[in-house]
């Protein structure tokens, strides 16, 4: 089975650079591709494992959606009455088998934080989208509507992983909605553009674009990806968040002051925007927003306990930092700003940093090959304490 672990493949036979440039933000676009496509990503027996890993409900976002409508956790869960004073809400098989036999399916959001082979892409479209990615998969067995008519704030990547759905996508009357938006918007009455999506399939659609998936009455497993990249808004609060370094908007506003002295302050609190808004340039915005971008990180156990202890040949390094950044380099030390953080380093290591951050994936002893000069087992060493690498048995994390 293929594992699909860059978005550049999820796109295929469409470019990555074409899909930035013309597709991303403007329209939806359904990408046929080969059946196998998206195998690896989740299996219904890995779905089985995550379900009864955690039967606990309270510790899932799991949803059960029938009908246009979602089922109260009553119906499919139970308490457990083991030890009254630790009572929680557990799932339960034959109430939830039941209520699938009458057309419910599963929605399951966050997958990236159960299931490695999704964690591992949704990482890979962050460093090429440079925004956070959350996954949640769906699956359904009848030709019943699970969720109702709906637009989601956030761009949606859709992967077909097995059987059929069929799709109905309309045009959002109001372009680029906020969440902010939900209540006041109504779905129009002609249909964009509908099909089914066969394994393998891509279905990007922008936010505010309504949607309804209905299974095609056979097993149907989809993960979708949401992505929300920064919107204007977001630019303006990011800057205004530097506004109370300003004397002037700190003060109170003049409510008994002559009209003229109001006048002059609005004037006032108008320049110091205007001012700030004059010193940021959309490249420098976008570097901030990356620089603080936080990774989930993973756990380099046990080596991360044990300093100085050689890892494995065989074993997998993986760049943890979830976007690119510039590698700043001086005469005497490179500075890396990734994660909120900002890491300084002896220049000699740069050449070591700059490989991982280009493959971000390596094993050990191919890394250690390529730098056969330097001390790479001891600087990795450092890298795994600061998160910057996480190292593993599994090439998938
Ligand atoms: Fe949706």
């Amino acid at each position: 089975m293929t594992t699909i672990d860059s978005f550049s493949e999820m796109l295929k036979p469409l470019s990555e650079s074409e899909f930035l440039a013309s597709v991303l933000g403007r329209r939806p676009m359904h990408i046929p591709g080969p059946s196998g496509r998206f195998a690896s990503l989740l299996s219904w027996g890995a779905l089985n494992e995550i379900l009864l890993c955690h039967r606990q409900v309270d510790h899932l976002s799991l949803r059960i959606a029938l009908n246009a409508d979602i089922v109260p956790p009553a119906a499919y869960t139970h308490r457990s009455e083991e030890r009254l004073e630790e009572q929680c809400l557990q799932l339960d098989v034959v109430k939830l088998n039941h209520l699938l036999r009458e057309g419910a399916s599963i929605v399951l959001n966050k997958v990236q934080e159960l299931h490695p082979p999704v964690s591992a892409l949704c990482r890979t479209m962050e460093w090429s989208l440079h925004t956070s990615v959350e996954a949640c998969a769906f699956a359904g067995w009848h030709g019943v509507q699970g969720l109702p008519v709906h637009w989601d704030s956030e761009d949606v990547f859709v992967a077909q992983v097995e059987g059929t759905k069929h799709w109905t996508l309309r045009e959002p009357a109001f372009k680029h909605p906020l969440a902010m938006h939900r209540d006041r918007l109504q779905p129009p009455e002609s249909v964009y553009w509908e099909g089914d999506l066969q394994p393998g399939d891509l279905l990007y659609m922008p936010r505010g674009w309504w949607h309804c998936a209905v299974p095609n009455d056979q097993p149907s497993l989809h993960v979708s990806f949401a992505i929300r990249p920064p919107t204007g808004l977001d630019l303006i609060m990011g800057v205004l968040r530097r506004l109370p370094e300003s004397e002037l908007v700190r003060t109170a506003v003049p409510r008994f002051a002559s009209e003229e002295a109001q006048a002059q302050y609005l004037s006032g609190i108008r320049n110091s925007i205007a001012t700030l808004m004059d010193q940021v340039t959309v490249k420098d915005y976008l570097r901030v927003i990356d620089s603080v971008a936080k990774t989930r990180g993973a756990l380099s156990l046990p080596w991360a306990a044990m300093p100085g202890q050689s890892l494995p040949d065989h074993f997998w390094l993986h760049w943890m930092p979830p976007r690119p950044a510039p590698l700043v380099e001086s005469d005497r030390e490179v500075i890396l700003d990734v994660m909120g953080s900002q890491f300084r380093f002896a220049n000699i290591a740069a050449p070591v940093i700059r490989d991982l951050m280009s493959c971000r994936r390596v094993t050990v002893g191919d890394l250690c090959a390529r730098h056969a000069h330097a001390d790479v087992q001891e600087f990795l060493t450092d890298l795994i304490a600061a998160n910057l690498v996480a190292v593993s048995a599994n090439r998938v994390i």
